[in-house]
């Protein structure tokens, strides 16, 4: 008999040395390249960090100028991508479209080692290419991207073709800069084996779009408003969970593999969701959810510490700034993809491929 594979998630292993963020779990700190990231998301523009997170500062107001014209002069799509966009079946998910289309991607420069500009170019062009797709599949005119506009100002531009409410840009702009990097998380780790085979970044970008794409990781966030939309009221709230929980299901936006306390960007999105108008009775819900289920949750995981974790409040930030649930997961990912392209730069300093090895349960021949 074959026995059934144990499975270690790779729990407590460390793959690689990295200088780009610390996650302590115990202690719920998030820590990128030296500041906070609760304060770098409360004080500092998107650019900003992904210059940070790049090239390891705070860019001086010259070379802020400098990225920000890089970002936006990056932003249009090659002719043959927008054709294949219109191309795709409509029934293909958003991440679906973004892996697909960031494939397509021919950058300048060498396939190895990865560029600064290569990271640039992906950034630049991914809220384009899901502001594109929301727009063709709801039968509206491509609004093409403004220079003069910051990359999250940008993003909601073109997704309405109005300019957006300043609120709204920053409670975006906040979340994006406390979702842009997170250690070695599964996508991020996708990223850096495919890079680590000398492949080229582009290939690195589309397979972590893809480990993102699941429901466990990038995908949480629309089952948290699933999850609040059947609740309904505050009066169902115990019922639904503790239903839920009998079944055996997860619940949506709660338990992380590194946090054993509270996720510290899950605090600073609840902190700042407060402020926002206009959210009171959904917001209300929401927190009683968050009540009850880390209850529950320790009536029926006693001991396994868990919490909201960043996808909770992050869903209700995105409901805020009115973006429809398909587009919370592809969010996630424009702001991921500076953690991302770090990641392979910095693999690139040093790099060996990754090739860990396997225990054999199966059979042996005779
Ligand atoms: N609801 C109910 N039970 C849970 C949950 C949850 N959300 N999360 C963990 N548990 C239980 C799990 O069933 C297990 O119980 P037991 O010991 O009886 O088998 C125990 O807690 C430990 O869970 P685990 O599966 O070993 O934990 P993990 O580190 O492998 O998984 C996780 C981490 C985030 C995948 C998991 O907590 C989960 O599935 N959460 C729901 C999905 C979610 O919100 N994902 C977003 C994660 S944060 C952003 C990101 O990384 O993209």
């Amino acid at each position: 008999d074959i026995k059934k594979p144990s499975v270690t998630g790779l729990e407590g292993v460390v793959a690689a040395d990295t200088a780009i963020s610390l996650v302590d779990g115990d202690k719920g700190h998030l820590v990128l390249r030296g500041y906070w990231a609760k304060e770098l998301a409360l004080k500092h523009a998107f650019e900003e960090v992904a210059h940070l997170i790049w090239r390891g500062s705070l860019p001086s107001d010259d070379q802020f100028n400098q990225l920000k014209k890089k970002l936006a002069n990056e932003r249009d799509l090659p002719e043959y991508t927008i054709n294949i966009l219109k191309q795709l079946p409509e029934q293909m998910d958003m991440m679906s479209v973004l892996r697909a289309l960031v494939g397509t991607f021919v950058l300048e420069g060498a396939r190895w080692p990865p560029t600064l500009d290569q990271a640039v170019a992906i950034t630049a062009k991914i809220p384009t290419i899901i502001a594109y797709r929301h727009r063709l599949i709801q039968g509206k005119a491509l609004v093409a991207p403004k220079a003069n506009l910051s990359h999250i100002e940008n993003y909601l531009y073109m997704l309405s073709g109005e300019a957006p409410q300043p609120a709204h840009v920053q409670a975006l702009e906040a979340y994006s800069i406390l979702t842009m990097e997170h250690g070695m998380n599964a996508s991020t780790f996708t990223a850096r084996v495919i890079s680590s085979t000398e492949s080229d970044i582009v290939s690195a970008i589309s397979g972590a779009i893809g480990a993102m794409k699941g429901p466990l990781h990038g995908g949480a966030p629309s089952g948290v408003i699933e999850m609040l939309e059947e609740i309904g009221n505050k009066e169902q709230v115990e019922a639904w969970i503790r239903g839920a929980l009998e079944r055996g299901e997860r619940l949506m936006g709660f338990g992380h593999r590194v946090y054993k306390t509270h996720d510290p960007r899950s605090l600073a999105l609840k902190e700042m969701i407060g402020s926002l108008e206009g959210q009171d009775e959904w917001l209300d819900l929401a927190y009683e959810v968050e009540k009850q289920a880390v209850e529950l949750l320790e009536e029926f995981k006693p001991g396994r510490r868990l919490y909201t974790n960043v996808e909770f409040y992050a869903a209700a930030i995105m409901r805020a700034v009115q973006l429809p649930e398909q587009l919370f997961s592809p969010t996630f990912t424009l702001s991921r993809t500076v953690g991302w392209t770090a990641h392979v730069l910095e693999q690139a300093e040093n790099n060996r491929i990754f090739r860990p090895q396997s225990t054999y349960i199966g059979r042996t021949p005779n």
